[in-house]
């Protein structure tokens, strides 16, 4: 164990905003996504191509969260970049992570840095990815790689969304991948995902001073019509043994984003009436408070960090009427003794969601042509609450 100071004894409540490393820096030219984007029949509508080139502009990406008024970022070093080929380590991805990590600082924000957010080298996945022979070999190698940009963090954020990975099959059967969404999560990619995070964890552990968890993709499971067996059927595989695998951590991250009602039949979508999110989700700001309620109860009181939390729309009063919703009841949460550390927004920029720029999470605008960044006036209001240094915001 090092004997400077831990993170636990110095962070401060985080306020900052999100992103990953595909949806952002472009060209992941050695990722399973790349791959998959480019297939003959790809199931992504468009390819990431350049992205947010924030590759290059992050300095000008962090800055602009800073000068907001938040005080952390969290981002992802992207694998595929650092392992492009199997046991080739890039010395100089490494590099350019720890610029960004010192820039991050630099600037002013607290970096939370994310190891696995949904994209790995197309080689590993080509392997079988997490369901793979040597997957836990594989990734322990690349945390070998990362230690030294991880050591002198406060927070590392093992996978991201490990409950999402478990329901994104990948085929290979023509020899090009092809990411495709399972109905139920793989438990063989469960196992995987589970001994890499807990792999991860024991080196984070051994440095001594960041806080290591990985953060969960909330379900935010409702019972309708007395379903209660059926609800805890339908989210155990989805969600809780993914904080039942976190009980032991530093932290868990909690991301929700609207709920999902289950009937006696099993998912019944939203109500008739619902408001839609332009991505079809329903308008369900409350879902963030159920979440943490549900992680601080399910891993018997781990910490939690909200590492994502936002809406996609075109208009973004009702982004903030939305963000507005989600700190009142991360708020009450707390006030009921739910120890939350931070609040992340996603996203800090409109990226590639995973298939298509359509959607648009973020508090910054980017043109597609000239990736010139346009601040949102939701970005100036969450810094202005963070500044505020209270998470109840106030009356809307
Ligand atoms: C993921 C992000 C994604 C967001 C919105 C989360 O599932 O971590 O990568 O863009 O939700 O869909």
């Amino acid at each position: 164990m090092a004997d400077g100071p831990t993170a636990a004894s110095t962070t401060p409540f985080l306020w900052g905003a999100a992103t990953a490393a595909h949806q952002i820096e472009g060209s992941n030219l050695a990722s399973d996504y790349w791959h998959s984007e480019h297939a003959p029949s790809s199931p992504q509508r468009e390819p990431s191509g350049d992205a947010c080139d924030s590759y290059h502009r992050y300095p000008q990406d962090m800055a602009l969260l800073a000068e907001a008024g938040l005080n952390s970022y969290r981002f992802s070093v992207e694998w595929a970049r650092i392992e492009p080929e199997r046991g080739e380590i890039s010395r100089a991805q490494l590099d350019h992570y720890r610029r960004m990590i010192d820039t991050c600082r630099g600037t002013g924000l607290i970096p939370m840095v994310t190891l696995y957010h949904f994209s790995a080298p197309a080689w590993f996945t080509a392997e079988g990815g997490w369901a793979g022979p040597r997957a836990l070999d594989h990734f322990s190698r690349y945390l070998e790689a990362v230690t030294p940009l991880v050591a002198d963090l406060d927070w590392v954020c093992t996978i991201n969304e490990p409950n999402m990975v478990a329901v994104t099959g990948w085929s290979t059967t023509d020899g090009v991948l092809r990411s495709r969404p399972l109905p139920v999560p793989d438990l063989r990619l469960t196992d995987g995902l589970v001994a890499g995070h807990r792999r991860a964890v024991e080196m984070v552990r051994a440095l001594g001073r960041p806080l290591a968890g990985w953060s969960v993709a909330a379900q935010v499971v409702q019972a309708v019509d007395g379903a209660d067996e059926v609800a805890a059927a339908h989210a155990r595989p989805r969600e809780t043994v993914f904080y039942e695998a976190a009980r032991d951590d530093d932290f868990v991250g909690v991301q929700a984003y609207t709920r999902s009602r289950v009937g006696l039949t099993g998912p019944i979508g939203p109500p008739a009436d619902a408001e839609l999110t332009s991505i079809g989700w329903e308008y369900y700001p409350a879902a963030i408070g159920e979440a943490l309620r549900t992680a601080w109860a399910v891993t018997g009181g781990v910490p939690l960090v909200v590492t994502e939390n936002g809406i996609s729309t075109a208009d973004d009063a009702r982004r903030i009427d939305y963000l507005s919703g989600a700190l009142d009841s991360v708020a009450d949460a707390m006030a009921d003794g739910v120890d939350v550390r931070g609040y992340l927004a996603w996203s800090a920029l409109d990226n590639y969601e995973w298939g298509s720029f359509d959607p648009t999470f973020g508090l910054i605008a980017v043109d597609r042509q000239t990736f010139e960044r346009r601040p949102k006036p939701s970005l100036a209001w969450l810094g202005a609450v963070a500044r505020g240094g209270v998470v109840r915001t106030p009356s809307r």
